[in-house]
């Protein structure tokens, strides 16, 4: 447990270098082939409808040989992870972008890690530590957002036993990171809703975690702010400023949860997430109310100051806020299927391990019952 007062995590990883303004999308190309002139960039399919992915970019210098590939949607797997590895090694490829949602930037970031790997995929999916950095991996949000421009981590699914998790080493840490808000756009009225609640979970774990600072609490809060005040004007219309503010809060949230990790939230919702196949945001503004009603009593004053921060009581206004998005409650009536997975699983997830009370198995048919109760 760290010291409660302390200013810094015991590792603190960063993105090296930031570029936040509109159009910044027109600096990947010329940032990334400082890296080499063979680069891959994985793309999502939103980005399309804003035009070629190449017309976006701007023109391809003399002398640089890319190869860009559109993910055809849907949680990463690790057979995708796999694929995108082998096109590396035919390539060549000295450099990894991702364009897209948090889907396209893990997927993006993990084949990056593991191009100069010894293993296969699975043996990384499963646990075994990275032997040898990759190469660089660029990140571009297309929503905001899951943070995964700013964590070390990947999330994917093993498609032979559905089992959902993390490759995780501090080398995955973006070498860019560029976030321009004229890339949200084209984002989907649901993903907004679904990747804003993601956000806005993972700031508020992040500042209730065990492993919190000082540091990571003042990116955490503002995230809070930034998210809450602009998450509801930001759907209703995303050509406005408001993006802009959602995608500076989820970043501040992904740097947050970098140092600071998450809260049990993110270790129920990854089981609930791949076993009912819904979408990681939606998940989260679903368990969000029931893990703030547990963690209460613990976090003690840090629950008065996210309410100021928001300007109301805070479980109140998750509820409506996730109401007012559409998000509802969609585990209300179904049945609990692989309950002893849900419970295993949320139990053995590092997030849950960082949760600020310690959750049990208890807890977990707790939040269960009221998940699933009609
Ligand atoms: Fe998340």
């Amino acid at each position: 447990m760290p010291d409660p007062e302390a200013m810094l995590p015991d590792t603190l990883l960063l993105p090296a270098h930031v570029l936040h303004t509109r159009g910044a999308i027109r600096k990947l190309l010329p940032e990334c082939l400082r890296y080499g002139r063979r680069g891959l960039i994985l793309h999502g399919r939103a980005l399309e409808t804003r035009g070629t992915v190449a017309s976006l970019l701007g023109p391809a210098p003399d002398g640089s040989d890319l190869v860009i590939l559109r993910h055809q949607g849907g949680e990463p797997t690790v057979a995708e992870l796999d694929a995108l590895i082998q096109k590396i090694h035919a390539h060549g490829t000295e450099w990894v972008a991702g364009i897209g949602g948090g889907s396209v930037l893990d997927l993006a970031k993990a084949a990056a890690a593991l191009a100069n790997a010894p293993r296969d995929p699975w043996q990384y999916h499963d646990g075994a530590p990275l032997e040898t950095p990759g190469i660089p991996f660029i990140a571009a949000p297309t929503t905001a957002g899951t943070g995964s421009e700013a964590t070390v981590n990947a999330v994917l699914t093993n498609e032979r036993t559905n089992c959902k998790k993390s490759i995780r080493d501090h080398s995955m840490m973006a070498r860019i990171v560029i976030l321009d808000a004229d890339l949200l756009t084209s984002c989907p009225h649901p993903v907004i809703a679904a990747s804003g609640m993601d956000a806005l979970t993972q700031a508020i774990e992040a500042f209730t975690s065990r492993h919190a600072t000082t540091f990571s609490d003042a990116l955490a809060l503002e995230g809070i702010r930034l998210l809450s005040a602009n998450l509801l004007p930001g759907w209703e219309n995303p050509e406005s400023p408001h993006m802009d503010a959602l995608l500076s809060g989820s970043f501040l949230a992904g740097i947050a949860l970098s140092s600071a990790r998450l809260g049990v939230v993110h270790g129920i919702a990854h089981p609930l997430g791949s076993i009912y196949h819904m979408p990681h945001g939606q998940v989260c503004a679903a368990c969000l109310p029931h893990a703030i009603d547990l963690n209460r009593e613990v976090i003690g004053r840090k629950y008065d100051r996210m309410s100021q921060t928001i300007g109301t009581d805070l479980q109140t206004f998750v509820r409506q806020l996730a109401s007012g998005l559409g998000l509802g409650r969609p585990f209300a009536g179904l049945p609990v299927k692989d309950r002893e997975r849900i419970i295993a699983e949320t139990l053995s997830s590092g997030s849950t391990k960082a949760n600020p009370k310690t959750i049990d198995r208890k807890d977990v048919e707790w939040m269960l019952d009221r998940l699933f109760r009609i």
